[in-house]
Parts: structure tokens; C-alpha cells; sequence
């Protein structure tokens, strides 16, 4: 058997495979050394297709026998499988190979991890458990029996014995499961809509069982919102969640059996921070949900991947909304699509929410296919309405059910279910980049006109666009603040167009994209009064806190191109805001953190302004210093206002003061030098509160006794020590970020195998801009080394954290020479995995 040469792979190359499949019946002895697996799969020519080539995946496997009806063959190798000569009739094949989870480092196919056998299996690591056509478009039933002295051997599907399972709905390769291990469950039950009683399983490590009841609450929680909201029953007898330590992801939905990475599972107030927990409500709901959006309704090819990703995060994004607070929800969900997906659009990586050729599918799990996939239904249900979008939605599931589906299908459900057509709109699924929106405005006699235009700039590969259907949610406020016009869509769909409403005693002041009503770049000059008082009067949430972030940028910018002093006017609009108890304590928290670093630079580099990492720190630093003066005692009151009191809640309510209170804390380091961080740390009976005072502390550049200290206390806990690393890599000032890390790569509980604490500390690094960014490159080398080492072993967490430096054209020539020496030395590594290699290939460009 050998490697499967790197190669591009085509959307438009797409043919059927030459054979259906009826049943696939598997059964493991399992062994962490020699595995064997057999394989029963009942074959049969599919009418459909034209290449009768009989091609099996399988990586690494060693092939014991293999018979076509019980008559034994011999299989030629090919690159990347097997074929064999078949009879031109149903047949079965049956093949025995032996696989050796403990060598498997990768953490793809059947791996061990702490003492228990896993599985992932999405996108290709099916193949690395057996021959088999691992493509999402054949589907079939699964039976498994499950050999081996552990005492827990799970598996897809309903129990049918000890060690027996059987998945009656058929399924794509790619979600099958096994886990098998020495392991303990936190049980429940839930009652779906017609009355079936569904037996409900978290399996964890023992002694952890104390952490899942929280988890398991999000998976009741996400079982009814989706019988509630999409009609949508679940399907099996039993539904398991297993956690385990090393996972490349956060999460897998395989059938009945999902997957997670423990920190997505486990949780209790002293160990878990509000951010933990928000995750993990999120993170359940996303795999349950992927139950029908992924599983009943699979993709025909991975790069219809956007269709079960997109909208499964929609369907948690929602989800999280009606759980929490839909105004704080959208915030947070603008930020880290402007943070991840913007970041990516605007540089070497970018490719459309469907890509049309890959090299390594495992390269293109990202925030485009994720989280632009999410907004691109977003702006559907917009356009459409919610009506008529839930209407859409029944459709799909009844036309889909059991199918592999294309992008093409879910927008005719559209197209039949409202009768329109969405041939301008389906662009947003085909070109890559992040529009530019542009407003002018123009007052006369009473008529108010708004003139937009947009254009989106080339991309790799794409160096021409078309326009796209833009849905811009509008609303008018009148100089008192009153609304003159309410949220009223507009519909653009050419490069430029425009609006207007007729007798106005004033001009207004627009709110223009409320609720961030489409992903696209607004460019629009308004005054800094105008920003404040949107900021003060804006009915719309989002804009709301999207005109204060837009004053601290321009405020910011204003300080590193012109060397202004921090603005007054801002620093009173956010005194003012911050003040306003009639505001949500959660909303007032984010909207008075500052724009990140990172999201600074990118701004500059809009503006064709060259960011300096280090000066943009600094400016930061001197604006928060600027508005905790402005603020003073307002902050000690509003700290003292909003404590939490009595026993710790994980809910929205608390989770929003204790956000405020730490932002307050945050900002207050900057009067204090730390005093009143020290003092929460020293009495915080909770991990968000801990977490918070020492984050304070670490950034301020002292805090190494509570350092110590916390290292003490939470050294047996695995979870926290991961928060600890990374607490210290990322918020360390820039001067000494780089050389706190490569201490901490030293440390004994660096454990760079698991990708969890490998995150943590070069992970936390990259997110350190201004350290990772120091001006001698020493950042770009000492992560540049730990790629090159972890590629060895693990090539897919590798592979994605090269995106760090996915940035390096934004940066003057200094650093975009160091940056380019490491991505040589990555690219020229013997023996580089086709997926980091696929990666600075990219980002190295033509
Ligand atoms: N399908 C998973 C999700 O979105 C993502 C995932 C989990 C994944 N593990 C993976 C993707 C490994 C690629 C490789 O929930
Ligand atoms: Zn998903």
C-alpha cells in the first residue's frame, strides 16, 4: 500500500462510485498494538453510475485475506487503496486488516488516548480502519461487535448486546464511531415529542463524573429546541457523548455516538470559567443538532461541506440566542467571524464558503465554510423572512432525508418553496472575499437619500467579482433620538443603488446593517458625534455596540497615524454607556472592551496603513488607561454594584454581571497596579472570577506570586492547567511573551503530544499579536520549530495553526522577510505532511 500522491481534487471532476451498498456488518478484536478488524459489506452495481471501477480507500491498513463471495482474492495496490475485479452483480466482500492504534499519533482513524480506543473518522480516517469507499456519498447500515478486555465498548446505533451495536439509518463512513475503555457514565433520559423514552449517556474518565451535569442539561435542552423550532425528532434508542482528552477539534457528531474534547464536557464553577460553559451549550447543541443538518441529510462531496457546517451553526447560533440573550449572542458572533473570518478572506487562505478544489479536506474545516457558511443562511431568512424560511426548511427535510446533498438542492428547496430565484444570491457561495459596502449620504428639502455601493476585492484566484445580493437592514433616528424609520430591509443586488425617504423635518442619522445584517465591510465616514449618539440611541443592539467599537478604532487610528491624545468624546460616550443600568450588564461588558490587536492591525491595513504591532499595543494600553481615568470611581461602583452573590450560577444573568465586573476589574488594573486583582484572586470561589483577576494581574506584567499560587492549587487538573498555560502565553506583555513561552515549552507538563496543551502555549503565543509579532522574528522561529515537530506527528492541528500566519502581508518588509524564512523552513522539512505542505504553500502564494 502506498501514499496517495498529493493531488488537487475538483468540484467538477465528481463522479458517482460504481456500487451501492446494502450493509456493512464490522466486527474489532481489539488490541493497542494489532487491532484486527473484519469487514462483511454487501455490495451491489449502482445503476447510476458509469465507472464500474471497484476502488477501495484504506491508509496504513495491513490486509490479512480478502474474498468476493466466500472465494479468496488478492486485491493490486493502488496509491491511496486497493482494487479488485468484481462481478458485475450484487457480491460480498469480506476482508480482515490489522491496525495499530498505539503507533497512531495523528489522532485520526483508531487512536488510544489515556489507556482508551477512539475513533475519528471525519473527513478520511475511515479508510485508516478499513478497505472501504470512504466517500460521504455512500451511505449504508452498520452492525459492529466489538471484541476486547475493556469493560465499555461502544459503538453506533442501538445496544444489541454486550459489545454489539446496529445503526439502522444509514450513514456516510465518515460518522462512524468506536470508543472502548475503562469508563464511567452520568445517565439521563429525555422524552421525545411522540412519547419515545431515549436513553441518554456521558461517558468520561472516572472522577469526572461530577463535571457532566451541566452537558447533559445542554443535550435536553438541544433535544426539545429542535423538536420545538424545526420539528426535528431524534432517532435512536440511545444518544452517547463520550469526552476525551485528545481530540484535534472541539467536537464530532458521529451517529448516536458523538465525540467531544473533554474541555466541551466537563465542567463545575470551580474549574470552569462562564465562557466554558457558554461553549458547552453551544458545542452540544451544534453536534445534537448535526443529528438531521449533517447526519439524515448527509453531503454528497466534502466540498459541500458549508452545507451541513453553515447550518448547523446557524441552527447553535440560534439555539444560543434563545438559550441566553440574542443581542449579546450576535455581538459575539460578529466578533469572532470579523476576528477568524475576515481574517481569512483578506489574505492568501481565502476561498468561497464552497471551495472548488482541495488538496487536504482536513485544510478546509474553517471559518468561511463554518462561520460564513452560517451567515450566508442568515441572509436568506432574512431576504426571505422567518416564515417562509422554516417553511424552506420542512421541505429540505422532507426532499433530502437519507440523501448526500449539493448545495444546487438546498437552494431549489428554496427557489420551489418561495418561488424565487437565487441564481445572483448562490455568488455568495461561490466567490471568496469580504465585500466592501460603501454610503453616501444626501439630504435636500426634506428628501433623505442614501446612495450604496459595493465591491469586493480579488481574492487567489478570483480576481474578478460579481455583485451579490446584499440584504442591508436600515433604520433612521431623528435628532431626538426618536425613530423616524423602522428596521426596514433593503434588498441590493447591484453595484450600486440607492434609498430614499421623502419629508423629513431633519436629517437623520442612519443605523445602517442592523444586526450586522449581512457579512460584508461597511464604509461609511460618520462623525464622531453621530458615533456617540448612535451609541447612546440606536434601538438596534448590535449597532448599538458596533458604533462604540467603530469610535474606538477611528479613535485609535487617530492616535497611531496623527499622534492624537485619547478623545474625550469617546471616553464620555462610553462613560455615559457604561452608566446606563437600563443596559444589559453582558451587553455593557462587551461593549466596553477594547478592539483586539489584532482587529487594530487589520483596520490600519483597510486603511493601507502598515501596522506596528508593538505601537498598537501601546496605543491600546494608553486608551484603556484613558478610559479607566475618565471612569475612576464609576468603575469601583459599578464592581461593587454588580458582584454575584450566594452560590455560583452558570447562567446568562450571572455570567453577564461577573463579565462586567471583570471588565471593570480589567480596567481598574490600569488605577491600581493590580490591588484589587490580587484581592478577587485570593478570594474568588469560582474559575471565572480566578481566571479573570490573574488574566488582569499577567497583563499588567506582575502577578507571579498568584502565578505560582494558581499553578498549586489546579496542578492534577488537566483542564485548568491548560487554561494556565495559556493565560500566561497569551496575555504576557509583548516584551517578555516570547521568552515566557519557550520557558513554559520546558515545563514538565508541556505535554506537546496533546493538541489541548499544545494550543495552550504556542496557541497562546499566536494570540499574543504584539508578542508573537516582536520586530526580530523570534516569535515567527520558536512556533515555526514547533510546527515542524508536531507536523510529524500530528499534521491536522499543525496544519491549521499555520494560519497564524496567514497575516504576513499586512506587515512591513522586516518582518515579512523573517515570517517568509520560516515558511520556507516549514515548507522545506523532509517529509512534511501534504497537509501543512498544502498550507505555506497557500500562504506563501504564487
Ligand atoms: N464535524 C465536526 C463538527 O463540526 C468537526 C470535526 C471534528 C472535524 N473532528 C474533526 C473535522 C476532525 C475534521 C477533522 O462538529
Ligand atoms: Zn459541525
Amino acid at each position: 500500500m502506498k501514499d496517495a500522491a498529493p493531488k488537487t481534487i475538483r468540484l467538477s471532476d465528481y463522479t458517482p462510485f460504481g456500487y451501492l451498498i446494502d450493509r456493512v456488518d464490522l466486527s474489532f478484536a481489539l488490541h493497542p498494538s494489532a487491532t484486527r478488524v473484519r469487514s462483511r459489506i454487501a455490495f451491489r452495481p449502482n445503476p447510476e453510475a458509469t465507472d464500474r471501477r471497484f476502488f477501495l480507500h484504506g491508509e496504513e491498513l495491513s490486509l490479512i485475506s480478502a474474498s468476493i463471495d466466500g472465494v479468496a482474492v488478492t486485491p493490486r495496490e493502488v496509491p491511496g487503496g486497493i482494487e479488485c475485479d468484481v462481478p458485475d452483480a450484487p457480491f460480498t466482500w469480506e476482508a480482515e486488516v490489522e491496525v495499530n492504534p498505539e503507533a497512531n499519533t495523528s489522532l485520526n482513524g483508531l487512536y488510544m488516548s489515556n489507556g482508551m480506543y477512539c475513533t475519528q473518522c471525519e473527513a478520511e480516517g475511515f479508510r485508516k480502519i478499513i478497505y472501504y469507499p470512504d466517500r460521504p456519498d455512500v451511505m449504508a447500515p452498520f452492525t459492529v461487535e466489538i471484541e476486547g478486555d475493556t469493560p465499555v465498548k461502544l459503538s453506533n446505533g442501538n445496544p444489541t448486546g454486550p459489545g454489539a451495536w446496529d445503526d439502522p439509518w444509514k450513514k456516510p463512513a465518515y460518522l462512524f464511531a468506536l470508543v472502548a475503555g475503562d469508563l464511567v457514565s452520568f445517565d439521563d433520559q429525555f422524552t421525545t415529542m411522540s412519547g419515545r423514552k431515549v436513553d441518554l449517556r456521558i461517558w468520561v474518565r472516572s472522577g469526572d463524573e461530577g463535571k457532566c451535569a451541566y452537558a447533559m442539561d445542554a443535550l435536553k435542552r438541544s433535544m426539545k429546541w429542535d423538536e420545538e423550532m424545526y420539528g426535528r425528532e431524534y432517532d435512536l434508542d440511545i444518544f452517547q457523548i463520550v469526552a476525551v482528552d485528545d481530540f484535534n477539534m472541539g467536537a464530532m457528531e458521529n451517529k448516536g455516538l458523538n465525540i467531544f474534547n473533554s474541555k466541551y464536557v466537563l465542567a463545575s464553577p470551580e474549574t470552569a470559567t462562564d465562557r466554558d460553559y457558554a461553549f458547552i451549550e453551544g458545542i452540544i447543541a451544534h453536534e445534537y443538532f448535526h443529528n438531521w443538518t449533517g447526519n439524515r441529510i448527509t453531503c454528497r462531496d466534502w466540498f459541500q461541506l458549508c452545507l451541513k457546517e453553515g447550518l448547523t451553526v446557524f441552527r447553535d447560533q440560534q439555539f444560543s440566542g434563545d438559550m441566553r440573550s440574542h443581542a449579546v449572542q450576535r455581538i459575539e458572533d460578529v466578533q469572532q467571524l470579523r476576528a477568524r473570518q475576515f481574517r481569512e478572506d483578506a489574505g492568501p487562505l481565502a476561498h468561497p464558503v464552497r471551495p472548488e478544489e482541495y488538496i487536504e479536506i482536513n485544510n478546509f474545516y474553517t471559518a468561511t465554510v463554518y462561520e460564513k457558511g452560517a451567515e450566508v443562511i442568515g441572509m436568506l431568512k432574512t431576504l426571505i423572512g422567518e416564515e417562509a424560511y422554516y417553511k424552506a426548511l420542512n421541505l429540505y427535510f422532507e426532499r433530502h432525508d437519507g440523501d448526500a446533498a449539493t448545495i444546487e438542492d438546498w437552494l431549489k428547496v428554496f427557489e420551489d418553496s418561495t418561488g424565487r430565484s437565487l441564481k445572483k444570491f448562490k455568488h455568495w457561495y461561490q466567490e471568496a472575499g469580504t465585500p466592501r459596502l460603501s454610503v453616501e449620504e444626501n439630504f435636500h428639502d426634506g428628501r433623505y437619500k442614501l446612495t450604496f455601493r459595493q465591491q469586493t476585492p480579488p481574492t487567489p484566484g478570483q480576481p474578478q467579482k460579481k455583485a451579490r445580493v446584499i440584504p442591508i437592514a436600515l433604520g433612521l433616528l431623528g435628532t431626538d433620538g426618536q425613530e423616524v424609520l423602522p428596521t426596514t430591509v433593503i434588498e441590493m443586488d447591484k453595484p450600486q443603488q440607492s434609498f430614499t425617504v421623502e419629508d423629513l423635518a431633519a436629517k437623520p442619522v442612519p443605523s445602517i446593517l442592523r444586526g450586522f445584517s449581512a457579512p460584508v465591510i461597511l464604509e461609511h465616514e460618520v462623525s464622531s458625534a453621530d458615533r456617540a449618539f448612535l451609541l447612546a440611541h440606536d434601538t438596534d443592539p448590535f449597532n448599538k455596540f458596533e458604533a462604540g467599537r467603530a469610535l474606538a478604532k477611528s479613535v485609535l487610528v487617530a492616535m497611531l497615524t496623527e499622534g492624537a491624545a485619547p478623545d474625550s468624546l469617546f471616553l464620555g460616550a462610553m462613560h455615559d454607556m457604561v452608566r446606563d443600568e437600563t443596559l444589559d450588564p453582558a451587553f455593557r461588558a462587551l461593549a466596553l472592551g477594547l478592539p483586539s490587536i489584532d482587529d487594530i492591525c487589520q483596520t490600519l491595513h483597510e486603511g493601507s496603513v502598515v501596522p506596528d504591532p508593538q505601537a498598537v499595543y501601546t496605543a491600546r494600553e494608553t486608551l484603556g488607561a484613558a478610559l479607566a481615568g475618565a471612569m475612576g470611581e464609576s468603575l469601583r461602583g459599578l464592581y461593587a454594584q454588580h458582584q454575584v452573590a450566594g452560590a455560583y450560577s452558570p447562567d446568562a444573568g450571572a455570567a453577564g454581571q461577573r463579565a462586567l465586573t471583570n471588565a471593570a476589574l480589567g480596567l481598574l488594573t490600569h488605577l491600581d497596579g493590580g490591588a484589587l486583582a490580587a484581592e478577587q484572586f485570593s478570594q474568588a470561589d469560582n474559575m471565572t472570577n480566578q481566571v479573570a483577576a490573574l488574566g488582569s494581574l499577567i497583563q499588567n506584567g506582575s502577578g507571579n506570586d498568584q502565578t505560582a499560587a494558581f499553578y498549586d492549587q489546579w496542578k492534577s487538573d488537566r483542564l485548568v492547567i491548560d487554561k494556565w498555560f495559556a493565560l500566561q502565553t497569551s496575555m504576557t506583555p509583548p516584551s517578555r511573551a516570547i521568552e515566557v513561552t519557550a520557558a513554559l515549552t520546558e515545563h514538565a507538563d508541556f505535554d506537546w503530544k496533546n493538541p489541548n496543551r499544545f494550543r495552550s502555549v504556542l496557541g497562546g503565543l499566536a494570540m499574543n499579536t504584539a508578542g508573537f509579532h516582536r520586530a526580530d522574528g523570534a516569535g515567527y522561529a520558536l512556533l515555526a520549530d514547533w510546527l515542524i515537530r508536531l507536523d510529524a506527528l500530528n499534521p491536522q492541528t499543525a496544519a491549521r495553526m499555520t494560519g497564524t500566519y496567514e497575516t504576513w502581508r499586512r506587515f512591513d518588509a522586516d518582518r515579512q522577510g523573517l515570517i517568509k524564512t520560516q515558511l520556507e523552513r516549514i515548507a522545506g522539512t523532509e517529509g512534511l505532511s501534504r497537509d501543512t505542505t498544502e498550507m505555506v504553500t497557500r500562504i506563501l502564494g504564487a
